[in-house]
């Protein structure tokens, strides 16, 4: 089972857009998944009381990472690195448990022309410093804004061929970690 997450909670985000997308991908390959949108998450659980909160007010969210072989992140870049929302999600996490042999895929979003370069490698040292076990065929997508036609539909064919072929492989990769 893999838990897609959805890197921000902006409205009308193009990372939501893909992110949708990937689900549809999994869904086809007949990969068993799920999809977790920072948007759904009460925005009570980013006070700071939640860190030291139990339950987590995000338990039902931790509870399917818990269950979940995979995790694959579809998120933007903000400011050079991923979201506020993101990186303040992966702070309530349990840890070990959320992190240690489990494992983690990163596909990157952007308007402009580095794809979200640096947010793909500030959540890659996050996971990693987490122990986390990164998957290393990211993929980023650069100018997304342009690869949407007005009926929404996604025109980005060698696009699309990377994140098959990267979600194919994240799915082999999870069942050989996890079968060890
Ligand atoms: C607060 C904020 C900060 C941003 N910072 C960056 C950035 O550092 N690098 C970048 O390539 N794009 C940046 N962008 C533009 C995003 O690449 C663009 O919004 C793109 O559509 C992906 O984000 P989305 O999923 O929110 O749509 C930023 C957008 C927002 C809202």
């Amino acid at each position: 089972m893999i838990e897609i997450i959805i890197g921000t909670s902006r409205p009308g985000a193009y990372s939501r857009k893909v992110g949708t997308m990937v689900f549809e991908i999994y869904k086809a390959l007949g990969i068993e998944v799920g999809l977790i949108d920072l948007k759904d998450v009460p925005l009570e659980a980013f006070s700071g009381d939640s860190i030291n909160a139990r339950p987590l007010p995000i338990q039902s969210f931790a509870d399917r990472i818990l269950k979940a072989d995979g995790v694959h992140f579809v998120t933007p870049e903000y400011n050079g690195g991923v979201p506020g929302v993101l990186k303040f999600f992966i702070d309530l996490l349990p840890f070990p448990e959320a992190f240690q042999n489990r494992c983690f895929a990163i596909t990157s979003v952007s308007a402009g022309m580095w794809a979200g370069i640096r947010a793909a490698g500030h959540l890659e040292d996050v996971v990693t410093y987490k122990e986390g076990i990164i998957f290393n065929q990211k993929v980023m997508i650069g100018g997304v804004v342009s690869l949407f036609d007005e009926k929404d539909n996604f025109t980005g064919e060698k696009e699309k061929e990377r994140l098959e072929k990267q979600i194919k492989g994240f799915g082999e990769f999870v069942k050989k970690i996890r079968s060890i």
